[in-house]
């Protein structure tokens, strides 16, 4: 306990007493006086030490597993991690603002706050209006009328079978041939893949993910204990040499990607990369997860087949979320498995809710044998073509030149470079004070490192709101950079943006 003798907390501060153990916890771990793997003093310990709640301790040590300071071992403590030191240096730490890690922190839980004038570069969820409200009664009410009560009893927790087999049709659409043995109806993308966490990771595991990529698979998978290797994604999908070292030295479960459209990138894997990958999970003998959470929306002429309609070896564990397309709320998402992982992943989603809502499969099941569903895409597809073109002209029109992006061929969002050394997050908290909002880059990373990379988003915000919020977010980047430049004194490490 000797290091932990020098902690001092104010209780006559603004700031949280947690907030205050953890930067000063940081700190000794960043400076080095606590060492790799070493363990952090037991809760109570450390709280009657300090003479201070044990919430408040529990809560410092979870800000310090979120930021990848800590990792912990359930029945055993809390520890320094080992991997920090590579992480911790390649930039330099932005200054300490708390309250602003605080917000930091719950955008990486997927909540951001917003008044009711801000402009909502960060949701890439769509807008009420669009959702297929009227058809969707029409086929709950039929399934009510068919059904009566059996449509309210506990499902089946594989899945309704007439869905399962409806999916199957669905399926063949996009090339994928399989039988409705192989379907796991889940309650949105978000549990397929912490019901994948739970039945494929144990304590320790290694798992690789795309860097960056999706800030609740992150999550999910950190939540199992387990190892995340971070391997970095170019225009045309995933680096393929750094994939195939850390193959060799990790072993990982499974590869987690995003082979169309990625999130947060927009990037998609080209043909060539996609065969790659799979041969490579062949010859290393991992699964790869595949998140296709937004493929339909496609404006490109090219076809993007999912990575399962070419997974020869069966390789492939394909989660189909419909939120981005249809409607969130439902929570109705599928997995397509290979069979060795058939049981294990039934009874993961048994005991996470034991089955994905009856009804509401029953009305999907209709809204897609009645061919609703096509009609519904081309209309998503229209709305968000005519978005995404006026966010493209924005972005050429009002983006200083010296800011770095990529014109996605689909999807719903854009990913944008500010010059080396700049902040992301210092300027979302100058853009946030403008009613402009967006979500810097280090959400998507899982040591949350600040980033100069950014995500804006088009699918919460109207035609002409687009061009006025680029427009600021423009004029802010420029008077950034201005400052910038005045106040830089030579030094080539990273620097603060303002
Ligand atoms: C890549 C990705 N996967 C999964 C999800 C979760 O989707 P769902 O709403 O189906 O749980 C999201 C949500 O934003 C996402 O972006």
């Amino acid at each position: 306990m000797s290091v932990f003798v020098s902690i001092q907390l104010d209780k006559s501060k603004d700031e949280p007493l947690y907030i205050q153990l953890y930067l000063q916890l940081r700190q000794m771990i960043e400076q080095g006086r606590l060492k790799p793997d070493e363990k952090l003093p037991p809760i109570r310990k450390l709280s009657e030490q300090l003479k201070i709640n044990s919430v408040t301790v529990v809560n410092a040590y979870k800000l310090l597993e979120q930021h990848g300071y800590v990792y912990s071992r359930v029945g055993s403590g809390t520890y320094i991690s080992d991997n920090l030191h590579n992480q911790l240096h390649q930039l330099e730490p932005p200054e300490t603002e708390p309250f602003r890690e605080e917000e930091f922190r719950l955008m990486d839980q997927g909540q951001i706050h917003i008044r009711s004038n801000t402009i909502n570069f960060a949701s890439a969820t769509p807008t009420p209006e669009l959702f297929p409200v009227e058809d969707f009664k029409n086929v709950l009410n039929e399934v009510l009328d068919r059904d009566g009560g059996f449509a309210f009893g506990y499902q089946e927790s594989q899945g309704f079978f007439p869905l399962r087999e409806s999916i199957t049709a669905y399926l063949r659409y996009y090339g994928i041939e399989k039988t409705p043995e192989c379907i796991q109806i889940i309650s949105g993308a978000q549990q397929g893949i912490d019901v994948l966490a739970k039945a494929l990771l144990n304590f320790g595991d290694c798992l690789v993910v795309e860097s960056p990529t999706y800030t609740g698979a992150i999550a999910a998978f950190r939540s199992r204990g387990a190892k995340i290797i971070e391997v970095p994604i170019e225009k045309d999908g995933i680096n393929l040499e750094v994939l195939e070292k850390k193959l060799k030295k990790f072993h990982p479960k499974f590869i987690y990607v995003m082979p169309n459209f990625q999130n947060p990138t927009g990037y998609c894997y080209s043909l060539k990369k996609r065969k790659a990958l799979l041969q490579l999970a062949k010859q290393y003998d991992t699964l790869i997860i595949e998140d296709d959470y937004l493929s339909e929306l496609n404006f490109s002429r090219k076809k993007l087949a999912p990575l399962k309609a070419i997974d020869h070896y069966n390789k492939v564990v394909y989660i189909k979320s419909f939120s981005k397309i249809f409607m969130p709320g439902l929570r109705l998402a599928f997995l397509v498995l290979p069979e060795q992982i058939y049981n294990d992943v039934l009874a993961a989603k048994h005991t996470s809710d034991i089955s994905t809502s009856g009804l509401t499969q029953r009305a999907f099941d209709l809204y897609l044998r009645k061919g609703i569903w096509q009609k519904h895409i081309q209309y998503m597809q229209k709305i968000y073509k005519e978005r995404y073109k006026v966010m493209s002209e924005a972005l050429e029109n009002f983006m200083p030149k010296e800011i770095d992006y990529h014109l996605p061929e689909g999807g719903l969002t854009f990913w944008l470079a500010l010059p080396e050394g700049c902040s992301s997050n210092k300027l979302y908290l100058e853009c946030r004070e403008k009613d402009v909002v967006f979500v810097p880059g280090s959400v998507f990373y899982s040591t949350q490192k600040d980033s100069r990379y950014f995500r804006l988003s088009f699918a919460a915000v109207y035609p002409e709101e687009i061009k006025k919020g680029i427009r600021i977010l423009g004029n802010t980047i420029n008077h950034l950079l201005k400052n910038n430049t005045k106040n830089k004194k030579g030094t080539n490490y990273y620097t603060p943006l303002l």
